[in-house]
Order: structure tokens, then C-alpha cells, then sequence
């Protein structure tokens, strides 16, 4: 099933339940967000879940960009990425939970084909301030499906202030065995599907006060699906990176972990500019700097002549498609190779200035803080240049 109708059979089996399309926004938030990037595809829609009555009604359903930089060090493993499409379905304050995962179970084991024997589920067990969710419990109970119990990780918060709320986590079984333990104790559960039952508002002190109505907000990340069900060992291998690895091998032989990183980075890179961002040294622009230079270090690391110039105009164009981005892919290919001639620029310093006798030896916090401060020399970058 390829992405593309891995997405219009979600978008279609909401509609026929009654759900409105909504467009997806860019991967900047609304003013007063508290986080620097869209990470879910609830935060557009925090007013609605607040209260403000939404002008397409009360059921919604869509696809949003997103970018996780909490996940950035576990980019390379199976299931991550740090820019990712999430499909999303929405009650503002019309049904509850139970329905929210019935309808959940019913699109993943008859619209999708999974075999319901390899799913898993995990419920909010309950904590001081608030009981377990038994509606899911006993939604799970009644489909028979394995149920585990947690109180952190089944309790979803967009920051440290918002609306927030229990989830309900659905798991689908990736071993080469039958399926066994629970999706805490064995990484061969992967996540899925994630249905938060938003009620809450988490204030400054902490405290919880209820939301004026009782919302569900769901969230399935688009390529890991793809990749499950396409059968890919890795997110890497679903359709929307067919591109990518049918062109970045022949140009720059890489392991497989090292072109992970380089198919991820730099289509996340591509996405992030296309959406406004420049690189900086603060906020969003400093992330997609990181993401830019990450890449550069893995290329140039077994050969230094290696460069963005030789990025495939394809690549940059199939990314921006992709993500509905009406952005010239020449501005992005400038964007990339400016901030790789300051990158060179400032690796060439590091070198003179780590040529010096004083470092020589071993290197202290002191000489990393003082390289940073004063030569505007990263960590990361002073131990490559050092193994160099
Ligand atoms: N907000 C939830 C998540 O990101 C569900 O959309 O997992």
C-alpha cells in the first residue's frame, strides 16, 4: 500500500464518519506555542480544543508536517525521523475515547489488513490526580486485545503548559517470532497509533484544571505505517524515499547508518527551509544549522571534496511535492550551499586554531567552552576536526 493511499484510505474512512479535511499548516506554530516546531497535528488546532468553536464542526481530520527535535539522536534507528507526516482525526468536544478506538481498530485491521493478533494497546493506569481510563480498558477488553498498563507514558502533554490528557498507544507486532511480552518490556512493539483523550489543561504551577469540553486527538505517523506495511526493515524503506536511495548511494557511498542520516537530515532540511526558516544561531533557524552541518560532517568525513552541490535537483523538488511546498528549488539549493561554504569557513579556522600548541593534549571542559565562546567552535565539531 503506498503512502499516497495509505492517506486517502485514512482521510476517507474519517469522512465517511462524518469528519471534515482540514488543511495542514506549516511546521512553525501559532504565536504563544511553547515549543519551536509543529511537532503534532493538535497544535494548529489548540484553540479548538480550547473552546473556540471550529468553522468546519466538530469532527476533523488531516494530514500534518512535523518535526521532533527530541527525537534527532535517535534518527538512523527503525521507526524515527525527525521531519515525518502525521495523519490526525479530531473530536472537539463531540464523541469520546471508546469510539475515537473503535473506529481506530476498525480502519488498522479492516481498512489497513493488519491482523488484529499482532496488535498491542497500553492505557493510562492512573496516578494521584486522576483515575485510569477505564473506557479505553474496557473498549480493549471487549475487541480481546492485550492490554498494558503505564501512568507516563500513556499521559500526553504538547508542553509543559496546555492541554494534555491519558492516551491510548496501539502497538503492531514486528518480530520474526509470534508476538510475545508487552510494548514496554520489548522493542518490537512499535507504536503505532496514538488516541489522547485531551480533557485537561496543565496551568504554570502544574495543576490540572478541565478543559471546557472533552476532545480526542489522534495521531499516526505516516511513513512508519508505510514502512510496516510495505514491509521496510526501517522507516527508511517506505515508497517516499524510493528517490533517495536509487540516487544518493551512486553519488556518495555511504553505510547504512551514515545515509539514514543523510536522507533524513537533508529532506528535513529541505522541508524546514521551504517552510520560511534560514539558518541561525538560535531557535528554529539553529536547528535546521545542526541538521545542515550533521550532514556535511558524515559526507566530508570520508572525503572532504564531497558537497551539497552535488544534491540531485530531483531530491529537493520530490521533498517539496511532497509536502505541498510552492517554494523554487533553486532558493533551497542556495539556502544549503551558503551554509555549507560558512560551515568550510568555520572548519578551516578550527583547524588553525586547534593547530595550536595549547591543544595539543588531551582536551578539558575548559578548552571545549573557551574553543566554543570564543571561536564559535561546536563540540561536535572540535572532536572531528581532532580525528581528522
Ligand atoms: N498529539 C498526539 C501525538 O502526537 C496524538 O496526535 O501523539
Amino acid at each position: 500500500m503506498t503512502t499516497d493511499r495509505i492517506v486517502r484510505t485514512f482521510v476517507e474512512y474519517f469522512e465517511d464518519r462524518g469528519h471534515r479535511r482540514i488543511t495542514g499548516s506549516t511546521l512553525l506554530p501559532p504565536p504563544g506555542d511553547p515549543v519551536l516546531f509543529t511537532t503534532s497535528g493538535m497544535h494548529p488546532l489548540t484553540p479548538y480544543l480550547e473552546g473556540r468553536p471550529h468553522p468546519l464542526g466538530r469532527r476533523l481530520v488531516n494530514v500534518q508536517r512535523c518535526l521532533r527535535t527530541t527525537d534527532l539522536d535517535e534518527v538512523g534507528d527503525r521507526t524515527h525521523l525527525t521531519v515525518f507526516e502525521m495523519l490526525g482525526s479530531w473530536s472537539l468536544g463531540d464523541y469520546e475515547g471508546p469510539q475515537s478506538l473503535d473506529w481506530g481498530y476498525g480502519l488498522l485491521t479492516e481498512g489497513f489488513g493488519i491482523d488484529p493478533g499482532r496488535l498491542h494497546v497500553t492505557v493510562f493506569g492512573g496516578d494521584d490526580r486522576t483515575g485510569p481510563d477505564t473506557g479505553s480498558l474496557d473498549l480493549w477488553q471487549q475487541r480481546g486485545l492485550p492490554v498494558e498498563l503505564t501512568v507516563e507514558d500513556n499521559w500526553w502533554s504538547n508542553g509543559p503548559t496546555g492541554p494534555c490528557g491519558p492516551d491510548s498507544e496501539i502497538f503492531l507486532w514486528t518480530g520474526d517470532t509470534p508476538p510475545e511480552s508487552t510494548p514496554t518490556r520489548d522493542g518490537r512493539w512499535v507504536e503505532i497509533w496514538n488516541h489522547v483523550m485531551m480533557r485537561h489543561r496543565r496551568l504554570d504551577d502544574g495543576s490540572l484544571v478541565p478543559l471546557p469540553q472533552r476532545n480526542v486527538d489522534t495521531g499516526l505517523g505516516l511513513e512508519r505505517l508505510a514502512s510496516l506495511l510495505q514491509g521496510g526493515r526501517s522507516v527508511f524503506e517506505c515508497d517516499v524515499f524510493d528517490p533517495w536511495r536509487r540516487l544518493l548511494p551512486p553519488l556518495w557511498p555511504l553505510d547504512e547508518p551514515s545515509l539514514r542520516l543523510v536522507c533524513d537530515h537533508l529532506r528535513s532540511a529541505v522541508v524546514v527551509i521551504g517552510d520560511g526558516v534560514r539558518p541561525s544561531n538560535t531557535g528554529r533557524g539553529y536547528v535546521l544549522r545542526r541538521l545542515v552541518r550533521r550532514v556535511l560532517t558524515v559526507l566530508r568525513r570520508d572525503d572532504p571534496s564531497r558537497g551539497l552541490g552535488d544534491l540531485p535537483g530531483e531530491l529537493v523538488r520530490h521533498t517539496l511535492d511532497r509536502f505541498r511546498q510552492d517554494v523554487d528549488p533553486e532558493l533551497v539549493r542556495q539556502v544549503l550551499l551558503e551554509e555549507e561554504r560558512g560551515f568550510v569557513r568555520l572548519l578551516e579556522r578550527g583547524r588553525q586554531v586547534l593547530s595550536r600548541p595549547r591543544f595539543r593534549g588531551p582536551l578539558g571542559e575548559e578548552d571545549f567552552r573557551y574553543l566554543h565562546d570564543t571561536h564559535g567552535l561546536p563540540r561536535d565539531l572540535v572532536r572531528g576536526l581532532r580525528l581528522e
